[in-house]
């Protein structure tokens, strides 16, 4: 199949509606963006989906909602507080800004940058070698810890003491509840808690559309072990990742599982394999990353708020801190590389042509469309509508052609029409229309659901 520009694609999922421009009547702001109503529905059937395969299709997990300002405390716990910064540094001509570490490695890739320390990256940075991107010329600030978290204060007074920030991981809603789920659920190892919400970075250079922006969703689990079980999690969860991206449709060629080399490691890491999807113009991007972090994070609340976040084994009598295999997904993300590989523009007979999202049926925003053919049918027409909106995510359709409305499906990838005409009147029957092969069938009305149904599981990848 052919592939697009990243421009053609976001433009087109600007002007459709899947996405808005972030506060655009005030001249937007730097790439936020907003989920219009096609968006919204897409995002919603991926996070059920995710719900499905994760959640209630593993035996050992559970979701929990937790909330997005927490005490500080966590984070200084972590080390988000000291350690969770990006090295920023200025063009001193035209005071466009970057992250020196993205910098050097665009232009100079034979330098092992993740291992560099921040002295070596301003001493490369202020060679002279590098340049400015946009203007060209090779003078920079010195390099800057910029500090990633977004600060606030919590009620009435701004000062040290009243300092929150909004999280910039789901991860830890997780860990500080791992006592109160255990508790309250009378679970044994092992045991997943799994939490879908939003996540906040002050990123230096968000951009390419909503792949990095400041304000975006996470859909992670933190899955708790025996340790020494480390490899076989991290193995059930890759495996368990691969069927879930299957499930999503995504074309194989654009899909990629990449290990860790062991320098890009975190220290308390075995291993870790990123998802990374080959975008249109901008190539290999992270969709989610499955880490083994031992004992890390338990460790590190335990110190900090001496809570005992230990699991008393009941088969052996012994207490140890579990082990955590952690898979997480980048719900924008995801939604961005199945936005990508769905659109198509086809050639059809007679010149003509058509946009289509091939989006996989259980994702698409609208399952059915259904269309008058004349707008004197439009309340007979609402009847069918009325009884399948309770099953399914349906739009009404009155305007235009019945070809003109059929595109405007294509083009938002609802995977079936139907069309209500005055035959419908006396023989109660409709034209239902399939999206890929354009296939027309003429069904009685009481057999749609049942229809719709069987197609959308003939559809699913198992
Ligand atoms: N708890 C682990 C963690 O947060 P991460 O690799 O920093 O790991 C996980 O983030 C996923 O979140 C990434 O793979 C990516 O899909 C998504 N993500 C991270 N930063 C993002 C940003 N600025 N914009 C959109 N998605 C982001």
């Amino acid at each position: 199949m052919n592939r697009f520009s990243f421009e053609e694609i976001t433009t087109h999922l600007i002007t459709s509606g899947f996405v808005y421009p972030g506060s655009e009547i005030y001249g937007g702001l730097a790439n936020s963006w907003d989920y219009g109503p096609l968006g919204t529905l897409l995002k919603n059937h991926l996070k059920n989906l995710w719900t499905r395969h994760f959640v209630r299709g593993i035996e050992y997990n559970v979701q929990i909602d937790p909330a997005i300002i927490m005490n500080p405390r966590v984070w200084e716990a972590t080390g988000h507080v000291a350690n969770f910064h990006d090295p920023l540094v200025d063009c001193k001509y035209c005071h466009s800004r970057y992250r020196a570490d993205d910098l050097i490695k665009d232009q100079k890739p034979e330098l092992d940058v993740d291992n560099m320390q921040l002295e070596e990256l301003n001493a490369e940075i202020q060679k002279g070698e590098i340049v400015c991107p946009k203007c060209g010329k090779a003078e920079f600030t010195p390099i800057r810890q910029f500090q990633m978290m977004f600060k606030t204060f919590m009620g009435v007074t701004e000062d040290k003491s009243s300092v929150v920030y909004l999280r910039p991981e789901t991860a830890q809603g997780i860990f500080v509840n791992f006592k109160n789920v255990l508790r309250t659920t009378r679970r044994k190892l092992p045991v997943g808690i799994c939490d879908i919400g939003k996540s906040f970075r002050n990123e230096i250079t968000p951009g390419n559309f909503t792949f990095r922006t400041r304000e975006f969703e996470q859909m992670e689990i933190e899955f708790f072990f025996k340790p020494g079980e480390d490899q076989k999690w991290f193995e059930f969860y890759k495996d368990n990742c691969k069927s879930f991206v299957e499930r999503l449709g995504l074309r194989d060629e654009n899909v990629r599982f990449r290990d860790h080399e062991p320098a890009e490691l975190a220290f308390y890491s075995q291993a870790t394999t990123d998802i990374e999807y080959d975008f249109p113009t901008m190539g290999w991007g992270e969709l989610m990353g499955i880490a083994c972090r031992g004992d890390y994070d338990l460790k590190r609340h335990m110190e900090s708020s001496k809570a005992d976040l230990t699991y008393l084994d009941p088969e052996t009598n012994t207490r140890y801190i579990p082990h955590v295999v952690e898979p997480s997904f980048g719900l924008d993300r995801l939604m961005l590389a199945l936005l990508c590989d769905a659109y198509d523009v086809e050639t059809l007979a007679d010149n003509d042509s058509r946009i289509v999202m091939h989006l996989a049926y259980e994702l698409a925003p609208y399952t059915v469309a259904i269309m008058p053919l004349s707008n004197k049918l439009s309340d007979k027409a609402k009847e069918v509508f009325n009884l399948l909106k309770v099953d399914f995510d349906c739009i009404f359709d009155t305007t235009g052609s019945i070809g003109k409305r059929y595109r405007r499906e294509d083009a938002i990838g609802t995977p079936f029409c139907i069309t209500y005409d005055f035959d419908s009147e006396t023989d109660h029957m409709v034209t239902i229309r399939e999206r890929d092969s354009m296939k027309q069938e003429r069904i009685p009305i009481t057999e749609i659901k049942e229809y719709i149904r069987k197609a959308l599981d003939s559809h699913l990848v198992k």
